[in-house]
């Protein structure tokens, strides 16, 4: 009687199809037959083959030659390709018409075999190690022991140190900044310096630290890819009355003038976008919207802080300069989960 479990073996293990014998392994003459096609399948690969050996060696290389719909062509290159694709091509077709046609297709079944050793083995493993640390007499030697794990753990210690050459963590890298109390606000492009006096109300610059102030003078006067990437500021004029700022944010200003990192809170974007009319800024990445007159605060999109606000105010001869550095991370907030 047939029963659940044996219908559920049935489909577990169908076990091989069954035969069904083609023409060439019946008829001589349809072996032969396919024999011989097989033959010109393999034959044209290596006209395709002698082509592009033909190409390579006796078209000059500046032959062309016109075909219609496709124009001028460059003739060796032409040749090239096309042996290159004809030998490849003939040779597969060879190969599938072979398997197809005359080699044998019954199917043969490979059961897996136990991938555990028998306990004859692994006997014979575990006796041949004891035997390996008898030799080697580590018990009896214990100076040498003693040294060989002191060699060890030192050898392991150089790569330590060498994680150092990989440069400095990333926060740490974020938290400092070319700006330094008393850098002068240069203008970004044009490294001019900027009197208070220049900017307008309602205007905005793009500015950076000056690369005298930066330690980056001297031989080496260009800034560093990395300084660019987190040194920028915005310059924004308002009229001082257009402000809504604690007095520690409103002492950082300078006459109406405010100044914060171009650099996104969210993902690290270049702030880019000023409306002039609602003294937005907005990332045009993830549409953040920050209110310049309430110290950059988020007002809309997924930045979790305002932009750091820089402490500015004038030098002797009028020029913008940093108060103080930064006195937070410029950029992305992801590692200060709870900032706001
Ligand atoms: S990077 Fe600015 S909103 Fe996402």
């Amino acid at each position: 009687m047939r029963t659940v479990s044996n219908e559920i073996e049935s489909i577990k293990d169908p076990g091989p199809a069954p035969h069904v014998l083609r023409a060439a392994d019946v008829n001589p003459r349809s072996e032969k037959r396919a024999e011989q096609q097989v033959a010109i399948l393999f034959a044209l690969s290596g006209v395709g083959s002698l082509l592009l050996i033909y190409s390579y060696v006796f078209i000059a290389n500046d032959v062309f030659i016109f075909i219609p719909v496709m124009g001028n062509q460059h003739a060796q290159q032409l040749g090239l390709g096309i042996g290159m694709a004809m030998s490849l091509f003939f040779l597969g077709m060879a190969a599938i018409h072979w398997a197809k046609t005359l080699m044998s297709e019954t199917e043969v079944v490979n059961h897996r075999h136990e991938f555990r050793s028998s306990d004859e083995d692994r006997e014979d493993f575990i006796k041949t190690v004891k035997e390996g640390v008898a030799g080697v007499q580590l018990g009896r030697r214990k100076l040498i022991k003693r040294s060989m794990a002191a060699s060890i753990g030192l050898f392991a210690l150089p790569p330590v140190l060498l994680l150092r050459d990989l440069g400095p963590l990333p926060k740490k890298q974020l938290e400092t900044t070319n700006w330094k109390s008393g850098t002068r606000l240069v203008t970004d492009p044009g490294d001019r310096p900027i009197l208070a006096s220049d900017l307008e109300v309602g205007s905005v610059v793009q500015v950076l630290p000056a690369i005298a102030e930066s330690g980056e003078k001297g031989e080496h006067p260009e800034r560093l890819l990395s300084d660019i990437a987190k040194d920028p500021v915005l310059l924004i004029r308002l009229r001082p009355e257009d402000f809504n700022l604690t007095p520690e944010k409103l002492a950082m200003t300078h006459e109406g003038i405010i100044a914060f990192s171009k650099i996104c809170s969210h993902m690290g974007c270049a702030v880019a976008l000023y409306e002039q009319t609602t003294k937005h800024l907005l990332c045009p990445c993830h549409q953040s919207t920050f209110d310049v007159t309430r110290g950059a605060k988020v007002i809309f999109g997924p930045a979790a802080r305002p932009l750091p606000q820089l402490d500015i105010t004038i030098d002797a001869e009028g020029y913008l300069i940093a108060r103080a550095p930064f006195s937070e991370s410029v950029g992305p907030s992801y590692w200060e989960r709870n900032s706001q």
